[in-house]
């Protein structure tokens, strides 16, 4: 065991305090998206006429296609739903505003229900595939946040900075162009809902950093710009949502070349050469909002595909 791992200190080591328990408005930003969370229920077993949907109208390749991608995305989903607790307890744990606690809750939840229209659209083009290959795990599994929500060392505003206002708006962004370009009324409407959920989970991220800040100073900015900048360049630059920023691989071809089966047949992908633009400017818009709202300059990104950025 390495020196890093020993000095590990989790939260869960800690005896628990709750009391006094605050419970009213804090941040009434939050709590807005708190109550629109609550308003906006969906069901993936009924919000999509299944039974509409035919796959013998689809090409073998098709199907294949978007079995992969579905799958993909149910794996993604899920490691909000693994990940998404550990922040809960952490938020308890430092008692943080009370609108903070009470909104997470709802968002682990609604991260399920993306995780089951993903699994439903998988099993509905042929089955849902439950593990990466091998050589693509590293690419697609996690990234790491368990364990950093849970980490004494770590402060939370670290992780949400790049958790959600990083990684998160990225997704965002990129699911925005994705719906845009897609014409199968089901996989459109799957990528409409699960943005209009997104968007309040970006919100969340923004608010909550933001209610933090007067309460750090230049090291807890320095801390924040890492973490973000750390995000980026070892999980979004190393492909944990885009095939063709992930290594070389037999896995990560297959993918490049599934997702364009699909944006071909306006099902629900895109290619390097129409994301790309969209990928960077999304980098280019968190690092300026992060500037102006937050006065934190991330560093310039480097990728082999991009460039600096
Ligand atoms: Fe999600
Ligand atoms: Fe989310």
């Amino acid at each position: 065991m390495s020196a890093v791992m020993d000095s590990y200190r989790s939260i869960l080591d800690q005896p628990e305090s709750r009391f006094p328990l605050e419970l009213g408005t804090r941040n009434p930003k939050i709590r807005k998206l708190f109550h629109a969370s609550l308003t906006s229920q969906w069901n993936p077993v009924t919000v999509i006429d299944w039974d509409a949907i035919d796959p013998a109208a689809y090409t073998p390749e098709q199907r294949m296609a978007l079995r992969t991608r579905w799958s993909r995305r149910a794996w993604g989903e899920y490691g909000a739903i693994s990940e998404s607790p550990a922040l809960q307890v952490r938020f308890c744990h430092d008692a943080v505003d009370p609108d903070a606690r009470l909104y997470f809750s709802i968002r682990s939840q609604e991260e399920s229900r993306h995780a089951e229209i993903s699994y439903l659209l998988a099993e509905k083009f042929g089955g849902y595939i439950d593990a990466p290959a091998a050589d693509y795990e590293n690419s697609v599994s996690t990234h790491g946040v368990r364990r950093l929500a849970l980490d004494l060392d770590v402060p939370v505003e670290c992780t949400v900075a790049a958790l959600v206002c990083a990684a998160e708006q990225v997704i965002f962004n990129l699911f925005k162009h994705v719906a845009e370009i897609t014409t199968q009324p089901a996989i459109r409407k799957t990528y409409q809902l699960i943005l209009r959920d997104e968007a309040r989970h970006c919100a969340f991220g923004w608010y909550f950093v933001a209610s933090r800040l007067p309460g750090l100073g230049a090291q807890g900015r320095r801390r924040i710009r890492d973490a973000v900048a750390k995000m980026v360049q070892e999980v979004e630059l190393n492909g944990y949502q885009i095939a063709w920023l992930a290594p070389e691989s037999e896995a990560s071809r297959a993918q490049i070349e599934s997702d364009r089966i699909l944006w071909e047949a306006g099902l629900g992908a895109s290619v390097e050469e129409l994301e790309k633009p969209v990928f960077v400017s999304s980098l280019r818009d968190i690092r300026g909002r992060m500037k102006r709202e937050w006065d934190i300059e991330l560093p310039v990104f480097h990728h082999p595909k991009t460039g600096d950025i």
